[in-house]
């Protein structure tokens, strides 16, 4: 049986990809920082072993990756879901609301990443998944930070797909439209209704729709997709 991490793993998109895996097959964990009674509930409902630490820490992830391991077996396939939002018009925008999405969204990635590749490499194989935005395909005012991140995942993914290629190990973006969760309800309402006037669905997604593509992209049977960013978002942008 396959063993899935997923970061972010307990709420929203985090959450319907970790349900798709183990529904899937998969011998799944889910990562967290806050929140631990939703945590809980997440794992007493789904009988998914839920793992508190922050992904922005180098020395944590480290740390929860040997975790997990230990609890489940080597981990074959890493999602990559952690992210947050500090959203500001760039003239408002504080260092920290620049420096709390980069540590985040992209450094998480990268120190997940550089705590599971080795093992990854050794059994030679590996399904890497990490989640971006249609908001770093096509920019979003008041996401600078944000889009930067996203966009910053796509030149990571592609490296990572070049140095993994020959062990089998494939690396992967899935990019998102506005999907119905916690953080796309964080927008304000009116704001919100100019959003969805430019989706071509004319609604949100689930998060079970972009779960959806995760589990295609780690699939034994995908080992020749690499390097790609897989939009799901309704028409809102075509690259
Ligand atoms: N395009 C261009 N200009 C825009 C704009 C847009 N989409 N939205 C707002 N502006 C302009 C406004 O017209 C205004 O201009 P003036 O000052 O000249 O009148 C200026 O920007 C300031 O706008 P606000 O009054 O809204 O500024 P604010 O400081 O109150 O709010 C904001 C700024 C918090 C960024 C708010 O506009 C906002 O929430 N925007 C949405 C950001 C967004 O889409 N976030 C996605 C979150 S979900 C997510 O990230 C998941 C995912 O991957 C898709």
């Amino acid at each position: 049986m396959r063993v899935a991490l997923v970061t972010g793993g307990t709420c929203g998109i985090g959450a319907a990809t970790a349900e798709a895996l183990q529904a899937a097959g998969y011998r799944v964990a889910a990562n967290f920082v806050s929140h631990a009674e939703a945590a809980q509930a997440f794992a007493a409902r789904t009988g998914i072993p839920t793992f508190g630490w922050n992904v922005a820490d180098f020395d944590a992830c480290r740390a929860g990756v040997a975790r997990v391991e230990a609890e489940l077996g080597p981990i074959d396939v890493l999602v990559n879901n952690a992210g947050i939002t500090r959203d500001a018009m760039l003239h408002k925008m504080s260092i920290a609301q620049w420096r709390e999405v980069l540590e985040v969204n992209l450094g998480g990635c990268f120190n997940m990443c550089h705590a599971a590749i080795g093992g990854m490499r050794e059994r030679r194989f590996g399904r890497i998944v990490n989640m971006g935005s249609v908001n770093g395909q096509s920019g979003q005012a008041g996401q600078a930070n944000y889009a930067a991140t996203k966009a910053g995942l796509v030149g990571f993914t592609k490296s990572l797909a070049l140095e993994g290629a020959s062990h089998n190990i494939t690396a992967n973006v899935v990019a998102p439209g506005y999907t119905d969760t916690a953080m796309v309800g964080a927008v304000a309402p009116e704001v919100m209704a100019r959003i969805l006037a430019t989706i071509p669905a004319g609604r949100l997604a689930t998060p079970a729709e972009i779960a959806r593509g995760v589990v295609f992209l780690v699939a034994d049977e995908s080992g020749f997709v690499n390097g790609i960013t897989l939009p799901i978002n309704g028409g809102k942008y075509m690259a």
